[in-house]
């Protein structure tokens, strides 16, 4: 089965947990935009839900296919929001920002009653770290808060390059909230708890990938077929 058979797999799973009527947050990414194309299908039969996007990349594509959306202002609080991830752990202590969306990502799944992860089944590891973790920082002030973030990583134990994330042509990559993002290669994190908090403790980083107690389920597809973590 090829990688995009495996994440259709699991984003059609996760349709299974939608019902009609609810509000629901759209992720970011690959394998979420497989998620969307499936919940598009099911709204041109009649499914009706209100969605919110995690990007602007995702509004487009939802508002293509006919899906109603909303925003977090108008629909504070979701019933369910399904997305991706880059890494998740057996404890569903996720890495996300690989597109570069973690920061509405985070908010949205924060305002869900329920978040789905969705991904084929190699992005589940016994330890986070492998993928780099990406922060979203303000622009101002970026070799301070670099500074900082070196120094309070290492102080729980992560240790690595930290690098600016680049489109080509030289230059730097601009979330939808126009901020840079820092990719940093750690390796490996320990406690991924530690790193979070000391994170949160930077005034120039405005969000990290590290999702821990957000995630509920993760629909996981493989070779075998889906299976399911957290249920
Ligand atoms: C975007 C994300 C994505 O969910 C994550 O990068 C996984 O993407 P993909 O499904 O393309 O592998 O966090 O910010």
């Amino acid at each position: 089965m090829s990688q995009d058979a495996l994440k259709v797999a699991a984003a059609e799973r996760a349709l299974t947990y939608v019902e009609p009527g609810m509000r629901v947050g759209l992720g970011t990414g690959s394998t979420a935009a497989k998620f969307v194309d499936a919940l598009g299908k099911k709204v041109a039969t009649g499914l009706d839900v209100l969605c919110v996007a995690t990007s602007e990349a995702t509004q487009s594509q939802a508002e293509k296919l006919g899906i109603r959306m909303s925003t977090l202002d108008e629909t504070p609080f979701l019933d369910l929001t399904v997305d991706g991830a880059d890494e998740l752990d057996g404890e569903l202590r996720l890495i996300k920002g690989g597109g570069g969306a973690l920061l509405r990502e985070k908010i949205v799944a924060t305002a869900s009653g329920r978040m789905i992860v969705i991904a084929d089944a190699s992005k589940k590891v016994d330890l986070l770290g492998a993928f780099p973790l990406p922060l979203e920082v303000v622009p101002f002030g970026l070799t301070a808060t670099r500074n900082m973030i070196t120094a309070l990583a290492a102080d729980v134990g992560c240790e690595g390059d930290i690098k600016v994330r680049m489109l080509g042509g030289g230059k730097p990559f601009l979330t939808d909230s126009g901020n840079l993002i820092l990719d940093c290669h750690f390796g490996r994190i320990e406690e991924p708890e530690d790193l979070d908090e000391a994170l949160k403790l930077i005034p120039g980083v405005v969000e990290n990938g590290l999702f821990i107690g957000i995630a509920d389920l993760a629909v996981l597809a493989g070779a075998d077929g889906v299976t399911l973590l957290g249920a």
